[in-house]
């Protein structure tokens, strides 16, 4: 498959036909096959992605419900493991942080209630909303930018993965399901849940080993979390925490899995507290200026990455 950004785009893996690349077409918004596919991206530059298969209605809407059952059944370890090994290879792509907002622009998160526009107004409403009340901590806002890029996972290029395996709530694998996970009564038919050396309190883990040892069910927050790490961001490690666990609603919403944490994702875990404030409050329809804001961000990407990352 050749797939072309802006910029050249290396090798891929994935399973799927010759996609072509498009840069032209009206400016309206067209919903098909469970994504918004605009055709043309909202900062107004020509490249994008051509969805054949998804304009052919190949991919039907899920609700959030029917996302995290499937989710529940299917992250299994050794999944996990898998997937990390596969992405973490870093060989699907090469492009900048922002043309990766922009390919991310076209698409909307099924699982998410409260989200029906395009990603990147969640990711800037997710950052402006922090900046006005954090105006120093200039990582936290980029860490607001970037915190969903991982879901590009969605696209052809990546692999075209399943909603299940790319968004919906992330849980620890290798220990017991807490029964603090969403749909935890789907859990019984996860193969795991009757494997005896995962369905201990600690599994495969001892007591505060520190969530960096811990293998997470696989999805964006993992995805996005390899990328920034081994492209070598300068970015605190309070923000490739957020990043990684976002979606980790037990943790942070319900305060489970503790007995995994150490002393340092006990600290980390307070700006996941702050971050995720604003993750859930951004999701509203304040309008962005993107063309304003843009500066700010190219400033901040090119202060804690390098020009293109591997992904
Ligand atoms: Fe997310
Ligand atoms: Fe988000």
């Amino acid at each position: 498959m050749t797939v072309i950004v802006s910029e050249p785009v290396l090798n891929n893996e994935g399973n799927n036909n010759d996609k072509n690349v498009n840069g032209e077409g009206p400016a309206d918004l067209a919903f098909d096959g469970g994504f918004v596919v605009p055709e043309s991206n909202a900062f107004g530059h020509s490249f994008r992605f051509f969805f054949d298969g998804l304009r052919k209605g190949e991919r039907k809407k899920s609700s959030r419900a029917g996302i995290l059952q499937k989710e529940s059944y299917n992250q299994t370890y050794e999944f996990a493991k898998k997937k990390k090994e596969h992405y973490g290879k870093l060989d699907k792509a090469l492009m900048s942080i922002w043309e990766c907002c922009e390919l991310l622009n076209e698409f909307v998160d099924e699982s998410d209630p409260d989200l029906d526009e395009p990603q990147i107004e969640h990711l800037l409403q997710t950052a402006e909303a922090i900046r006005r009340d954090y105006p120093n901590e200039d990582w936290l806002h980029l860490t607001a930018l970037i915190h969903d890029l991982g879901k590009v996972l969605l696209h052809p290029a990546f692999g075209e993965e399943p909603q299940w395996c790319v968004v919906g709530d992330t849980f620890p694998l290798g220990c017991a399901f807490n029964e603090s996970i969403v749909h935890h009564q789907f859990f019984k038919e996860n193969p795991d849940y009757n494997n005896p050396n995962f369905n201990t309190k600690l599994g495969n883990y001892t007591e505060n080993c520190g969530l960096d040892k811990v293998t997470m069910s696989w999805g964006h927050d993992e995805y996005m979390y390899l990328v920034a790490k081994d492209n070598n961001t300068k970015l605190p490690k309070a923000g490739l925490f957020i990043i990684r666990f976002h979606s980790f609603y037990a943790l942070h919403r319900a305060g489970a899995y503790t007995y995994l944490m150490n002393d340092d994702d006990k600290e980390m875990l307070k700006w996941l507290h702050v971050f995720n404030k604003y993750d859930l409050y951004s999701k509203s329809k304040v309008k962005i200026n993107i063309e304003e804001v843009k500066p700010y961000y190219l400033s901040l990407i090119e202060k804690y990455f390098p020009a293109k990352l591997r992904w």
